[in-house]
C-alpha cells in the first residue's frame, strides 16, 4: 500500500510495534507478578490489586490462594530493592479526579498550591477538585465561559468541531486538558520540571495527555499551524522578553485564525506598572496582526490573522519582520526560536483558513498538507484502513488480558501518518504519537487529523 513512499518503513514500523507490544506486555507482567513480592500494606494495595471476589484484574481468572504463594517466594532478596508499595493506578475516568498518593509522592505541591485548589491530599489518595488557579467555579464552567466569550453557538467550545487541538502552556496538573476531553477537544498540556517537581507525573497518572515542556529558547517540538487554540492561565510568562520571541513561537504554532486565551494581571490590573506592560504587549501583538476578540474579567482572547493580507499592509521595516523564505516553519527539533513572523503559504493565504474539515471528519479525511510530504490521498486512505484492521487484530489478541479501561496512556513510538492512533479513536485511550526526527515532517499530518504528537530523536 505505501509501496511508493518507503516499502521498508512499513515492515520496520510493524516490527517496532510488535516490539513495543512485547515490552509493554513484559512490563505489565513484571509489574503484576513483581507486586507479589512487595511487602503489602493492606488494605490499600489489596483493594486495588484484587477485586472483591478475588478476581485478577489483568488475567480475569480467580486468584489461587495468594497468601501461600507470597510465603513461598524469596521476598527478602528483593525487599530492599523495591518501592514499599505500587498500587495499580486508578482507572480512567475515575483517575481524572483521584490518584494514589503512593504513586506520586510529591505532596508538597498539594500544600503549596492548597490556596489554588488544584489538588487535595485525602488519606491515601490525592483528589483533583476540578478547579485550577483560574477557574474557581470548576473547569467545565470556565470552558463554557470561554465559548461564550467567543460567541460560539450553544456555548460549545469545540464550535462544531472547528476547535480540536489545544496547546496549554503552564498546565499545572492538566485539569484544563482533562475537562476539555469531554468537550471533544484534545490538549497538549505542557509543564516544566521545576520547583513544583514534575507536575506532568500527576497529569499522566490521571490519564491526561501531557508532556514536559517549556517556552524557552528552542522551538516547541511541533510543526507550524498545529493548534486551534493556545491557553495560558495565571500566566507568569514575560511575553515581552527578547522582542516578543515567545509570542512569535505561539504564532508559529497556531492555525490561521487560531486563538490565544490568556489571563494575567497585566491583562486586567489597573496599576501603572501593569498598564504599561499591557500597552507594550498590545502594540506588539497589533504589529503581529493579532486582534483582541474578547476581554472579560481576567481573561483576554486574541486571534491570529486568517491570511497574509495584514502582513502585506505593514509599513516596510515593521518589527517583528516576516521570517525569510528559507526558514522551514515545520522544522522543530533542536531549532532555536526566531524573532520573526511565520507567514502563511500562498495556498493558506488564498483559502483564508486551514482548509481542514471539522472534527471528527478530519480524523480520516486526507489533509491538504499530505502534498508537502509527497503522500497521495489514496496512500493515506490505504494506511488508515490497514491500521484499522491491525488494531482490530491487536485488540482481539489482547482481549484475554484486557479488562475495561486497563489501557489509558498509549505511546506510538513511530507514528507514521497517525493511522494507529486514528484506529484507536473509539477506545477510551489517548495516544502520544511520536515521530522520529527523520520523519518529522509527518507530524503535521497527525495534527491535521485532530490528534497530538511530538518529535523525538530515536
Ligand atoms: C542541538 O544543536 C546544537 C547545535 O547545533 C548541538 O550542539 C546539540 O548537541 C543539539 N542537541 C540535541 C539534543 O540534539
Amino acid at each position: 500500500m505505501k509501496q511508493r513512499i518507503e516499502p521498508l518503513r512499513q515492515s520496520s514500523t510493524l516490527v517496532k510495534h510488535v516490539l513495543l507490544g512485547l515490552i509493554t506486555f513484559l512490563g505489565l507482567f513484571c509489574l503484576y507478578f513483581g507486586s507479589f513480592l512487595i511487602p503489602i500494606s493492606p488494605p490499600l494495595h489489596r483493594d486495588v490489586l484484587f477485586d472483591q471476589d478475588g478476581v485478577d484484574p489483568f488475567f480475569g481468572s480467580t486468584l489461587v490462594n495468594e497468601d501461600d504463594s507470597i510465603d513461598k517466594l524469596p521476598v527478602q532478596d528483593f525487599d530492599s530493592l523495591l518501592p514499599k508499595s505500587i498500587p495499580i493506578p486508578v482507572r480512567w475516568p475515575a483517575s481524572r479526579d483521584e490518584v494514589w498518593k503512593a504513586n506520586i509522592p510529591h505532596t508538597h505541591l498539594a500544600q503549596e498550591k492548597s490556596d489554588q485548589h488544584w489538588m487535595v491530599v485525602n488519606g491515601e489518595k490525592i483528589n483533583f477538585p476540578g478547579g485550577g488557579t483560574h477557574f474557581h467555579d470548576g473547569a467545565d464552567k470556565y470552558i463554557i465561559a470561554l465559548a461564550r466569550m467567543l460567541k460560539f453557538p450553544g456555548e460549545i467550545l469545540s464550535n462544531g468541531g472547528n476547535i480540536r487541538t489545544v496547546l496549554d502552556v503552564g498546565c499545572g496538573v492538566a485539569s484544563f486538558g482533562a475537562y476539555l476531553l469531554s468537550h471533544d477537544i484534545i490538549a497538549m498540556s505542557l509543564a516544566p520540571n521545576d520547583v513544583h517537581e514534575n507536575q506532568i507525573q500527576f497529569a499522566l497518572e490521571r490519564g491526561i495527555p501531557s508532556t514536559l515542556g517549556v517556552l524557552g529558547t528552542k522551538r516547541l517540538p511541533y510543526p507550524s499551524r498545529s493548534f486551534e487554540l493556545a491557553h495560558c492561565s495565571r500566566c507568569r510568562i514575560d511575553w515581552l522578553q527578547r522582542d516578543g520571541i515567545l509570542l512569535l513561537e505561539l504564532d508559529r504554532l497556531l492555525r490561521p485564525g487560531g486563538y490565544f486565551v490568556y489571563s494575567s494581571p497585566e491583562a486586567y490590573a489597573q496599576d501603572p506598572e501593569n498598564r504599561k506592560i499591557w500597552n507594550s504587549m498590545y502594540s506588539l501583538l497589533r504589529r503581529m496582526c493579532w486582534r483582541v476578540v474578547s476581554k472579560k474579567d481576567q481573561t483576554v482572547i486574541w486571534a491570529k490573522p486568517l491570511s497574509n493580507s495584514c502582513y502585506l499592509k505593514r509599513e516596510s521595516g515593521s518589527r517583528p519582520p516576516l521570517c525569510s523564505s528559507d526558514d522551514n516553519p515545520d522544522e522543530s527539533w533542536n531549532i532555536s526560536m526566531k524573532t520573526c513572523i511565520t507567514p502563511f503559504s500562498p495556498k493558506m493565504h488564498k483559502e483564508k483558513a486551514s482548509g481542514l474539515l471539522p472534527w471528527p471528519q478530519r480524523l480520516t479525511a486526507s489533509p491538504s498538507r499530505l502534498e508537502d510530504i509527497g503522500v497521495s490521498s489514496e496512500e493515506f486512505q490505504a494506511d488508515t484502513s490497514t491500521w484499522r484492521f491491525r488494531v482490530i487484530e491487536y485488540w482481539n489478541l489482547m482481549k484475554p488480558i484486557l479488562q475495561k479501561n486497563t489501557l489509558r496512556n498509549v505511546m506510538d513510538m513511530n507514528s507514521n501518518l497517525g493511522g494507529f492512533a486514528a484506529a484507536l479513536n473509539d477506545k477510551d485511550v489517548w495516544v502520544m504519537n511520536v515521530t522520529p526526527i527523520r520523519f518529522a515532517s509527518e507530524l503535521k499530518i497527525i495534527y491535521d487529523r485532530g490528534l497530538i504528537g511530538t518529535v523525538h530523536d530515536w
